[in-house]
């Protein structure tokens, strides 16, 4: 029978063999590709000494190919639970010393397990996710795998924070329960994700493509959307992880976290009195109003490279937490298109489900006209942001800085939406469409018979420039609740944040609505 000690020794022995993970060999390699290792990374998710590791022991059951003769203490995941700036986090971290990350039937019961945990205990998951996908060797074990995580991923949406990273090469379906989760978050140089690799691709199609080409950071990033973030190397990736918890609730039925503010409430914006142009055809970037207006300045941009015509992010107002929605006319006039629709309802939806009320900056000649986007449903996608706004009962506060021209008018938040309070700088416009569109349509027939038919237009124009060219007519119907200077967005935002405080507002019961995807 074994001695006190010796077993004392064999618990060491068997903890030291666990964090080997695949052997120092195959990890001299990944630190070499520029990676750190799952144990690495969790170390930096985490608040030192605060992670907690869960079921280190497992090993997988395959006996196909032999497989009984190699196995890993914990197989190729680490999962735990442990603290982010003092709250509860769950997560799980794929090891790919391990049979390059891919998931076994053992795994995927592994980081189900913390999933049911974060769930139950209404705390986010960080899934941070390096893995060649399926285990081959596993057949249908690994599948149903996937499967039981997919599962647990739809369970969790709108319940719990859900973040992934792809830190690493990630192929088959170690790409789906990323695309399931809230935020995605990648690496340049060193992640990648995609269903099929090159070699398969070039087998199929033909297609000759690089791996960056196909899956990298900054194609996710900016062409497909798939991925929302992305940092220079893992540490910063993690850091950049722990910046957006800081925003989020920890579930469902919490608030968002509140933080100490000394940036005045009352603090006039008069550098920005300016930044909307008199003349209207000129863009502005409206990230200056929104760094502005945020305490300190301090806005966390969402899929900043994805459809850069509107901007969403995280910053805070007088302490609290919002999610800004803001056409950007620097960027294809601010106009919105199918993929700034689809990125902008997401976002809207995001909030709604974690209680982060929703502040709106519009300037949008309205949705952007064409072939292309016609055929690629505009009418589907625009649909999406309405839907969103439209079932969002989180508080709702808009600023009109200038053009609010047709559905783009209805669209952004506006009070026929339940936006709770609206505003307008004097500069804004809210009109059916622009002056020239307008008097084409409505005094066609008129311009057509005059003489002199360029200043019958020009004047027809200027009378519909001075009617509707202005926030007036709205705030004559009540639709607009105070014409504002941009000097006091942040003070009426603010004072609107703190009214809408106890705002409670609900949709009809139902199974779920069906949003137009
Ligand atoms: C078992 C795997 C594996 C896998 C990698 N390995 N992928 N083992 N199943 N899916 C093992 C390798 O045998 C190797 O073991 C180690 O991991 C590292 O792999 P390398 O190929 O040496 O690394 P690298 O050159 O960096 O290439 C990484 C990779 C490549 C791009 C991920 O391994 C790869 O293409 N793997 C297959 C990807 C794939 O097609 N997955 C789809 C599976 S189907 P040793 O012992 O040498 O260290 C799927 C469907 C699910 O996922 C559908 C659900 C909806």
């Amino acid at each position: 029978m074994a001695t006190l000690r010796e077993n004392f020794e064999l618990l060491a022995q068997k903890n030291r063999d666990a964090e080997a993970g695949g052997g120092e060999e195959r990890i001299a390699k990944h630190h070499k590709s520029g990676k750190l290792t799952a144990r690495e990374r969790l170390a930096l998710l985490f608040d030192p000494g605060t992670f907690v590791e869960v079921d280190k022991f497992v090993t997988h059951q395959c006996t196909n190919f032999g497989m009984e003769k190699t196995k890993f203490l914990g197989d190729g995941v680490v999962t735990g639970y442990g603290k982010v700036d003092g709250r509860f986090v769950y997560s799980y971290a794929q090891d790919f010393t391990v049979f390059g990350g891919s998931l076994s039937l053992t795994m995927s019961n592994k980081i189900c397990k913390i999933m049911d945990m974060a769930l139950k205990n209404g705390a986010p998951m960080v899934g941070l996710n390096d893995s060649g996908g399926a285990r081959i060797q596993e057949g249908v074990g690994s599948l149903a795998g996937y499967a039981n995580i997919f599962h647990r991923n739809v369970m969790s949406s709108g319940v719990i924070p859900q973040i992934s990273a792809i830190i690493g090469t990630c192929a088959g379906g170690a790409v789906y329960s990323p695309a399931l989760t809230d935020y995605v978050f990648m690496v340049e140089g060193t992640s990648h994700m995609f269903i099929t690799g090159p070699k398969v691709i070039k087998s199929v199609t033909n297609e000759d493509i690089s791996m960056d080409a196909l899956g990298g950071a900054l194609t996710h990033n900016k062409t497909s959307g798939v991925a929302h973030f992305m940092a220079p190397t893992d540490a910063e990736c993690i850091q950049k992880i722990r910046r957006l918890l800081s925003y989020l609730p920890s579930n469902n039925v919490e608030d968002p976290p509140a933080a100490p503010c000394e940036d005045p409430a009352d603090r006039k914006l008069t550098e920005i009195n300016e930044t909307v142009p008199d003349n209207p055809n000129k863009g502005y970037d409206i990230k200056v109003i929104i760094g502005a207006m945020v305490d300190r300045g301090e806005f966390l941009e969402v899929h900043e490279h994805y459809a850069p015509n509107i901007v969403v992010g995280f910053g805070r107002m007088g302490g609290m937490v919002v999610g800004i929605v803001a056409n950007q006319p620097n960027y294809l006039a601010g106009c919105l298109d199918c993929d700034a629709s689809m990125k902008g309802a997401r976002f809207v939806r995001f909030c709604d489900a974690f209680n982060i009320p929703i502040v709106t900056l519009e300037d949008v000649p309205g949705y952007l006209p064409g072939t292309d986007q016609e055929y690629r449903g505009i009418i589907k996608h625009g649909a999406k942001l309405i839907y969103a706004y439209s079932e969002a009962t989180v508080p709702k506060i808009t600023v009109i800085t200038r053009k609010a021209y047709g559905g783009a008018y209805c669209v952004m938040s506006s009070k026929h939406l339940r936006g709770d309070v609206n505003l307008a700088y004097p500069t804004a416009e809210i009109a059916v469409m622009g002056p020239q569109g307008a008097v084409e349509i409505v005094f066609a027939k008129e311009i057509e018979k005059a003489a002199d038919k360029v200043a019958v237009r020009k004047q027809k124009i200027a009378d519909y420039s001075d009617q509707f060219a202005n926030p007036y007519q709205a705030a004559e119907l009540g639709y607009i609740d105070e014409v504002i200077l941009p000097e006091d967005t942040r003070i009426r935002v603010i004072q609107a944040l703190e009214a809408l405080r106890t705002k409670r507002d609900t949709n009809p019961a139902r199974k779920h609505g069906n949003i137009p995807l």
